[in-house]
């Protein structure tokens, strides 16, 4: 309805610019004649273009496709553990904003532009989630689509579809173990506003991480760098951080974080108390923009793997 709307705005104006045009052409004041049947005609021109641009915004709105899951998680207390500290440790820098994953962080605030409102979704069974199959969860999560297969935009800018098969399981079984808490947040949960949706069809806002269907499998848990590779490929470093981790460029969506090789010359407990306290080594005190607080809810051993990977970062 809502794009329809907007869609229909400049078909009418343009009409109207195109009717008013011809009207001033076919006076006989040479002024009106030419000055303002030629601006009617350039101004239609423009809006027609405007036109086609949110055409094609809302065209890409509704591109998105992955193949619905089948799925139904055992829910042992292992999963549960082990997606307690996924989302505590991720999710929750988005999804705790009001209570413990009960959502409500109006993400379009912290955009330098008003592209349109994203508020994270209550995931107790306060919200939406409890009329979701696991399948559709794991869909959400891999593939940043909701139950009716509409482009879920905040989580498709996520890494979180880079999450093994295995803990994507065990966040399910975490968010089934939750109690119901929490206002019920809107649904859908994000909208665009029209200047979103024409820079959406103008290119100038990604279209999401590219979805996947294949088996995703984590290396073994412990202190290594291998496993820290594989926790940083699902936290969101590098949107902030940049590709490399050594800085992020201006204008990418994220905050801009710093380069991060210096922490080759922390050692492992300077590393640590930075993401539980906020305070580097250098007595610097990290800002909002920095999630440190859920990071630093990761255990030693995931900070220490996470640590060693930075160590070894190629070129660092
Ligand atoms: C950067 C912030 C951010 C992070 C990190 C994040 N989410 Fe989200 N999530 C959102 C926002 C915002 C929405 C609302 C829809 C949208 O724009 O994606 C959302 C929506 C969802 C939905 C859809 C719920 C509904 O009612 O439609 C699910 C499921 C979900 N998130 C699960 C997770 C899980 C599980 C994690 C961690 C593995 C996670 N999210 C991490 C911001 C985030
Ligand atoms: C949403 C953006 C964002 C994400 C995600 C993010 N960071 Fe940061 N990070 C920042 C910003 C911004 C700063 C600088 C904060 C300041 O100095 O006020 C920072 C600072 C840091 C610092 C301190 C650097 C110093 O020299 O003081 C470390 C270490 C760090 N980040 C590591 C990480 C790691 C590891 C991850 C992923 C597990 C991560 N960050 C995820 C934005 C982010």
């Amino acid at each position: 309805m809502f794009e329809m709307l907007i869609l229909a705005i400049p078909i009418a104006t343009a009409a109207l610019l195109v009717w008013s045009s011809i009207r001033a052409w076919r006076t006989k004041k040479p002024l009106l004649k030419w000055g303002g049947g030629g601006l009617a005609a350039l101004s239609a021109a423009v809006v027609t273009l405007i036109g086609v641009v949110l055409l094609t915004g809302l065209f890409k709105l509704h591109a998105r496709s992955a193949p619905t899951v089948t799925l139904k998680v055992a829910g042992t207390e292992d999963q549960i553990r082990r997606g307690q500290a996924v989302a505590d440790g991720f999710c929750s820098a988005c999804h705790s904003k009001t209570g413990r994953m009960t959502g409500g962080l109006e993400i379009g605030k912290h955009f330098p532009v008003p592209i349109g409102s994203f508020v994270s979704s209550n995931l107790t069974p306060s919200g939406e989630l409890s009329r979701w199959s696991d399948g559709d969860i794991f869909r959400a999560i891999r593939n940043g689509l909701d139950r009716d297969g509409r482009w879920l935009i905040i989580m498709s800018y996520t890494n979180a579809g880079k999450l093994s098969d295995e803990d994507i399981w065990a966040v399910i079984a975490y968010l089934r173990s939750l109690p119901a808490a929490g206002q019920t947040t809107s649904n859908p949960p994000d909208h665009l506003s029209p200047l979103g949706l024409v820079m959406l069809g103008a290119g100038m806002l990604p279209t999401g991480k590219p979805t996947s269907s294949g088996t995703i499998i984590a290396p073994s848990h412990g202190a290594t760098a291998q496993y820290g590779e594989y926790i940083v490929s699902y936290q969101d470093c590098r949107e902030c951080h940049g590709q490399r981790l050594t800085g992020g460029m201006p204008g990418q969506l994220g905050p801009l974080g710093p380069d991060l090789t210096p922490v080759k010359d922390w050692t492992f407990e300077a590393f640590a108390a930075t993401l539980r306290t906020g305070v580097d080594p250098n007595g610097h005190a990290l800002g909002e923009d920095m999630p440190w607080k859920p990071l630093g809810r990761m255990d030693d051993e995931t900070l220490r793997a996470i640590y060693e990977y930075l160590a070894h970062l190629p070129g660092g």
